[in-house]
């Protein structure tokens, strides 16, 4: 099995706080305002928009269609599960988008199971856009909310395996999240296609920090870190 590493295959220092490096020059990320604050919502604060640049931001109404299309693409892979712009819409506020302009080019959702615990779901990127940091920057998005609402153990199931290990993520067993299973046993029945898949899981607990910002303006950065 291979063991978790950093981005760029380094091991991380034994109980350092994993810090992703910047995506891409110019991929803004809006700031949460978490610090173990027990708030339902979380006000995103806008940094600077630079044209033509992807911003990671929380998901509207209006992205419910782009969001479905990103996620049906892979889940007609198998990679997924489908998700109807119904069931996208009703939990619109547990989906982190990055989108240029009004283009969603990535997504990732929440999906709660119980007050503590929670899936990081429907993780896409356009292909067109692999390996730019888009991934990374939604699921940050999405632990965010899940500190947020004081969740503090997040599951992932997915075959890439690299991915979720160098976010820190360490690998465990669907079995132990019968809360899963009992909705896969709901889907089966309802006739859709389970393929198996790698499962992951993540403590945020005291780790969770804010993450870096992706956004040129390093005094933006450091204020909004300081806040
Ligand atoms: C998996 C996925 C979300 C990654 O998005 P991305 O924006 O390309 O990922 P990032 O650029 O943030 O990459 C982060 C790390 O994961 C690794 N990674 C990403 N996709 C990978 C893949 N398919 N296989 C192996 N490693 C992968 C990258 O190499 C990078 O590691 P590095 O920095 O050490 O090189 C994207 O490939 C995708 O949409 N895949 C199809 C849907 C899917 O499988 N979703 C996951 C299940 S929910």
């Amino acid at each position: 099995m291979s063991k978790p590493t950093g981005r760029g295959g380094r091991l991380p220092t034994p109980g350092a706080i994993f810090k992703p490096p910047l995506a891409r020059p110019g991929v803004i990320i809006y700031s949460f305002i978490v610090h173990n604050q027990s708030i339902a919502a979380l006000p995103f604060k806008r940094t600077r928009a630079t044209p033509g640049q992807p911003v990671v931001r929380a998901a509207t109404r209006a992205d419910v269609d782009q969001i479905t299309a990103l996620v049906s693409e892979y889940a007609a892979e198998g990679l997924m599960l489908p998700r109807t712009p119904d069931q996208i819409a009703l939990n619109i506020d547990n989906y982190i988008v990055a989108a240029i302009c009004s283009r969603v080019i990535a997504c990732a959702a929440l999906e709660e199971y119980s007050p503590s615990l929670a899936e990081v779901s429907s993780v896409a990127v356009v292909k067109s856009e692999h390996g730019n940091g888009l991934g990374t920057q939604v699921v940050l998005g999405i632990e965010r909310i899940a500190r947020s609402r004081d969740i503090n153990e997040l599951f992932a199931l997915s075959l890439t395996d690299r991915f979720f290990l160098g976010m820190g993520y360490e690998p465990t067993s669907i079995s132990c999240y019968p809360e899963k299973l009992a909705r896969y046993e709901t889907l089966e029945a309802d006739g859709v296609e389970i393929v198996p898949k790698r499962c992951f899981q993540k403590q945020l607990g005291n780790s969770w920090q804010l993450p870096y910002l992706m956004d040129s303006d390093v005094s933006a950065q450091k204020a909004l870190r300081a806040s």
